[in-house]
């Protein structure tokens, strides 16, 4: 192992992809060396959604074989790690099960650290992977399982604005797919749908949209798509102009929520300048969402940061990063740690799914 470089395996299995990477920091900058993903799209379109009991049996079908795939791809052997990073939640309990049984045994028979790592804090720090950011930092996470607002104000001190009450941004669009026959996942499908459609053919509702909160509600969206469906033939047309439509309403609904934000982050931090918010998650990778954000910062002194697509999605790089900063900070855990299906990043955050919000 070189001198005064630090290198660290991550393992991520909490959702529906398998991944695990080396990553190394030198200096100040890290390298990701390998970054091995394996998704399990191709079992879980046949159902629309992700199956947690055929998640979990998925990711310990091919963990051991990636866990092979990062090290050779990263030309390391286990004796160059210094420690085993695995997500341990928030997620689908059996699938956290599998890494991080994983992660424990190469940790105990190897000798060497093991750090359980949050999900969300690997999202909120992957931007680090690529670019060096100092702190503060506003955080939009908008993925299938997480929509989130979250001010990351240094390491391990995070602050959460606002959430979703019920579903999440990239369930919406999943579910909004699903409606339309358009497959699965459903984000990717109604993008490309959209771009040929009429946005101002259908009205859709914008729930909370006047609360001067952060905080989001799709499923009164949902509805509405699903009363408009049951009215019409699902023509390729009718699949255009909703898919349209959809994707107005949600670019609404993010433009004036992230505006909101922002005003928080600035009372709050007691900040006007030098805003950087960093947008990750799956549904980052919408282009029309990204166009949106980016009008922001005409009207609003502010910088938004977009991670590549690879490192948006769920990714093991990003749970080797978090560990690397765990391990310098000497952030261990025991063996006996338990996964944390719910796991907020921010603990003082109050849990709202399902809760009707009534502020401002
Ligand atoms: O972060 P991710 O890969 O997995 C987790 O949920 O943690 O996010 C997957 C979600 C899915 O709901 C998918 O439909 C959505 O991200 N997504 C998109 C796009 N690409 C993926 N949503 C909208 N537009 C996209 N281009
Ligand atoms: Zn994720």
């Amino acid at each position: 192992m070189r001198k005064n470089s630090i290198r660290v395996m991550g393992i991520e299995s909490s959702c529906d992809e398998t991944s695990v990477s080396v990553v190394e920091k030198k200096g100040n900058s890290f390298n990701v060396l390998s970054n091995i993903v394996k998704s399990q799209t191709d079992i879980h379109k046949l159902y629309g959604g992700v199956v947690p009991e055929l998640a979990a049996r998925a990711h310990s079908d091919v963990i051991h074989n990636l866990i092979q795939m990062a090290l050779k791809q990263a030309q390391v052997s286990f004796r160059g790690i210094n420690a085993i990073a695995a997500t341990a939640g928030p997620g689908l309990l059996g699938g956290l099960l599998v890494g991080v049984v994983a992660g424990k045994t190469l940790a105990h028979f190897l000798k060497k650290p093991f750090i359980a790592i949050n999900h969300l804090e690997g999202h909120a720090l992957s931007i680090k992977l690529e670019r060096d950011i100092s702190y503060p930092y506003l955080l939009l996470l908008v993925s299938g399982g997480h929509t989130e607002f979250t001010i990351i104000k240094n390491f391990n001190s995070y602050q959460r604005l606002g959430t979703t009450i019920d579903d999440a941004l990239g369930e919406a669009f999943d579910k909004t797919a699903r409606m339309l026959n358009l497959g699965y996942p459903g984000g990717p499908q109604i993008e490309s749908y959209a771009k040929k459609g009429n946005k101002d053919r259908f009205i859709l509702p914008m729930p909370l949209i006047n609360e001067k909160t952060s905080h989001f509600s799709f499923a009164g969206l949902k509805s509405a798509v699903a009363k408009i469906v049951n009215e019409h033939r699902c023509t390729e047309k009718f699949k255009r102009d909703m898919s349209a439509s959809f994707q107005k309403t949600i670019n609404k609904i993010i433009y004036t929520k992230t505006k909101n934000a922002i005003s928080e982050y600035k009372k709050i931090l007691k900040k006007n300048k030098d805003i950087k918010i960093v947008v990750a998650g799956g549904v980052a990778a919408n282009k029309s969402i990204r166009q949106t954000l980016k009008q922001l910062e005409e009207e609003i002194d502010c910088e938004f940061l977009f991670p590549s697509i690879k490192y948006c999605t769920d990714n093991g790089a990003m749970i080797a990063l978090a560990g690397i900063e765990r391990f310098e900070r000497k952030k261990f855990n025991k063996l006996d740690f338990k996964p944390r299906p719910r796991w907020p990043l921010d603990k003082k955050a109050k849990f709202l799914k399902g809760k009707r919000i009534i502020e401002g």
